[in-house]
């Protein structure tokens, strides 16, 4: 993201970017410094824009304006000043807003004319009246296109450039802050905004939305928190947290008061010190790059913000979604179906919580330990696939159009990191069959089968919603691997740390709690769309 500054010919835009770079400690570039320099190297002359405009005529100065100004594309976070004319052109504009925050430094016409005053002419020598007369031309025609493709206007008129850019510095942190959210808010009525980075102090969840009068306490937080934390058996991270939750509001004598319930998980046991040696690498696998690329900068300690451990304040914000739901019916199966190619046979919901995998086949479920095991071994990981099936839904929930129940379910575990492929019902395999083998049948005791995964036309039948989910092997092996460093060179990295060999007995909970916020909140907008709708309809 760079900061562009535009603004008429003596707008006080050099002094007010100057003072930015000043308060922002980021770098600045004048684009008429980048002209005057890409000329030197060409003509081994020092000349300054004004005569390199009188030299080669104001068609050859845009051009080469336009160049200057193009090879700022791959420029981030940066002060950018640009000449009084640049923007007036669609290309240069084109470029310039790529990524950026435009600030439109303006000042009223007399204060503009003052200060030109003591010029004579402008660059094709013409009298100082005619260059007043087009100057004041110049600045309402500027004003017309900068103030349309301005993020944020300033008055360096009534203010000096230094004390406009100090006034402005509050306005220009928040408009950076949006652009650079990371959407951390989830949900329509049921909303949740989750905060916290793996190796910082604390985690945690804010949940909006929920009904006054129900009943929850810590332990029905912690329960579930104890199904996603770290060191829970031999096959997870030996990171040692006990992931205690503490409500900080919206309980009252063991009941939800209706206002948000905030919840709080301190880290205990973060070690930064392994990251600390590979700092300046990008892991494979791993967010890294792709947040550099966004932010400028990031959090190396375990992936801060886009680290698996953020899951723990949607687990903690899911599982009171999962408490009323219970409440209301509906219970969620997460299961691994496969793991490092080994594949379940049968299905008993009774075995999930029996063995450390989470798979509903007990007897699959100690091959899947082994092939987790072996991969360890040999300092690698295993990914596979979890089963989420959703019990006892009423059919009506979600909308037909862009709030489609697949797709609400889809985007919030696709949320979910690791996470490469989701597939609902007989997802992929409809490819190969013929309509008469899809359609589900309905008589009157319901669906003759489920093909359609519990959802027609993105609403949900009342049957049970079936999801499988492809999960990655987790990207930190002990191996060296080739990577490039944050100046873009070769290089080799070992990640070294605690991780889970295979992801998948973790990230069930995670999916379930992230399916029940959307389950909740579908269930809410419905119940607001059609009050009573669930007391009519058959399930
Ligand atoms: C519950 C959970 C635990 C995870 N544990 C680890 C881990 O121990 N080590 C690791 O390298 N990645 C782990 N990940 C995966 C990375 O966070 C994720 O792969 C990475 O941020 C890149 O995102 P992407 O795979 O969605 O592209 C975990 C993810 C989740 C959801």
């Amino acid at each position: 993201m760079n900061i562009v500054i535009i603004g008429a010919k003596a707008s006080g835009k050099s002094t007010f970017g100057k003072q930015l770079h000043k308060i922002l400690d980021i770098p600045y570039m004048e684009i008429d410094d980048l002209v005057e320099e890409n000329y030197k190297k060409e003509s081994d002359d020092c000349k300054t824009c004004k005569e390199i405009f009188d030299l080669i005529g104001e068609d050859a100065f845009r051009k080469r304006e336009e160049d200057a100004v193009c090879s700022l594309t791959d420029t981030d976070w940066t002060v950018i000043i640009t000449g009084g004319s640049t923007f007036m052109s669609a290309e240069n504009r084109r470029v310039l807003r790529n990524n950026a925050l435009i600030i439109y430094c303006t000042c009223d016409s007399d204060t503009l004319m003052e200060r030109v005053q003591n010029q004579t002419g402008d660059s094709k020598g013409i009298s100082k009246s005619v260059f007043l007369k087009w100057y004041q031309e110049d600045i309402a025609l500027k004003n017309d296109v900068y103030a349309h493709f301005a993020d944020m206007i300033v008055d360096t008129g009534t203010l000096t450039p230094e004390r406009a850019a100090m006034q402005a510095k509050e306005t220009i942190a928040q408009q950076i802050a949006v652009r650079c959210t990371a959407a951390n808010t989830f949900g329509e009525l049921i909303r949740v905004t989750s905060f916290g980075e793996s190796h910082g102090s604390a985690l945690g969840a804010i949940l909006d939305g929920v009904p006054a009068g129900i009943a929850i306490s810590e332990a029905d937080i912690q329960k579930e928190l104890d199904r996603r934390r770290p060191g829970q058996s031999k096959v997870t991270t030996p990171r040692k947290e006990a992931d205690k939750v503490s409500i900080l509001s919206g309980v009252f004598n063991g009941q939800t008061t209706g206002t948000p319930l905030a919840m709080i998980i301190y880290n205990k046991d973060s070690d930064s010190s392994k990251y600390e040696e590979i700092k300046n690498f990008f892991r494979p696998g791993h967010a890294d790059f792709t947040f550099y690329k966004k932010f400028g900068f990031r959090d190396y300690r375990g992936g801060g913000r886009s680290s698996g451990r953020e899951t723990v304040a949607r687990v903690a914000a899911g599982s009171i979604a999962k408490k009323v739901l219970a409440e209301r019916g509906v219970t969620f199966y997460g299961h691994a179906i496969e793991i490092g190619g080994v594949k379940a046979q049968q299905v008993d919901y009774q075995k999930i919580e029996s063995n450390i995998v989470r798979c509903a086949d007990a007897q699959a479920a100690c091959e899947m330990v082994k092939a987790i095991e072996a991969a360890r071994d040999e300092s690698d990981s295993v990914g596979g696939i979890v089963q989420l099936e959703i019990h006892g839904l009423p059919s009506g929930l979600g909308d037909p159009v862009f709030a489609k129940l697949n797709a609400r379910l889809i985007y919030a575990i696709t949320t979910i990191g690791a996470i490469k492929g989701i597939e609902i019902g007989a997802g992929f395999d409809v490819a190969r069959m013929r309509g008469s083998t899809a359609n589900d049948q309905m008589t009157a005791d319901g669906f003759a089968t489920n093909n359609a995964g519990g959802i027609l036309g993105g609403i949900s039948t009342g049957q049970p919603v079936v999801i499988r989910v492809a999960v990655k092997p987790t990207p930190s092996i002990s191996q060296q691997q080739r990577t490039i460093d944050i100046n873009g060179d070769d290089a080799s990295v070992l990640v070294e740390g605690r991780h889970d060999p295979c992801i998948v007995p973790r990230i069930i909970p995670v999916i379930e709690n992230m399916a029940a916020l959307v389950i909740l909140d579908a269930w809410e907008i419905q119940s607001r769309l059609h009050p009573g709708w669930n007391n009519s309809e058959k399930k």
